[in-house]
């Protein structure tokens, strides 16, 4: 029987987080890793997996639908989700950057217009700074609306910072580090209590090897 429920971030963290996984002892075969479908079972039957968006991860674990989740901090500052963190993990390292066109450095008359996938980090970011804006939501492709006049800067994720490279973008300020987390329902954590601790464990232990070099 399933033990545990563990909502994965689909996109640029899901390779990753599989890996460590993996490592940490659940089995997939292959045809199951290629698969499209969106909840898989790994070998043992005891971990099921579901692929989701993620922002959706604090959404299916604060309901306890998935008991745990994997998902990146810069998601779980944007989300409202009441849910634990007992584990900060190693991968999907990233920077939530505040970032302008290079030709064109941001002009203190007016009201600054931002463009954001993380319009609450935003907010809060310029709210603590007591900078007036008008925050501008879209859901992808963020860095074309300073590009296309859309808005004076943005505020998004940079990993490897190619994006706002070849886009004739550069970081202002930066706004947090990210890494991803290991998040779990707060009922789960107390009715799977064992089955919950032993997998916080194995995923700790791997990390902890890992980065040992072993
Ligand atoms: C993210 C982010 C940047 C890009 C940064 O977008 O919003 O656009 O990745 O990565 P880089 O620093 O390595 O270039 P994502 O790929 O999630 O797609 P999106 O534009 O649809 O949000």
């Amino acid at each position: 029987m399933t033990e545990l429920t563990i909502a994965i971030a689909k996109g640029r963290l899901q390779g990753e987080t599989l890996n460590l996984l993996i490592s940490a002892g659940l089995g997939f075969s292959s045809e199951t890793l290629k698969s499209r479908r969106l909840a898989i079972e790994d070998e043992s039957g005891r971990y099921r997996l579901i692929f989701v968006k993620p922002a959706d991860v604090p959404v299916y674990v604060e309901h306890g639908i998935a008991d745990c989740g994997i998902v990146g901090r810069d998601v779980l500052l944007e989300s409202d989700a009441d849910l634990l963190q007992p584990l900060s993990l190693n991968n999907g390292a990233c920077r939530i950057v505040v970032a302008a066109r290079n030709d064109a450095p941001i002009s203190q008359l007016g009201m600054l217009r931002v463009a954001t996938k993380y319009p609450r980090i935003a907010a809060r970011h310029f709210g603590e700074r007591g900078v007036a804006v008008d925050l501008i939501e879209l859901s992808g492709s963020v860095e074309l609306a300073p590009v296309l006049g859309l808005a004076d800067c943005i505020v998004d994720l940079v990993e490897t910072g190619k994006t706002l490279q070849e886009n004739g973008l550069s970081i202002i300020e930066v706004i947090s580090e990210s890494t991803a987390r290991l998040v779990v329902n707060r009922a789960s954590y107390q009715l799977k209590a064992k089955a919950i601790s032993q997998f916080i464990r194995s995923l700790d232990d791997t990390q902890r090897r890992r980065a040992g070099g072993d």
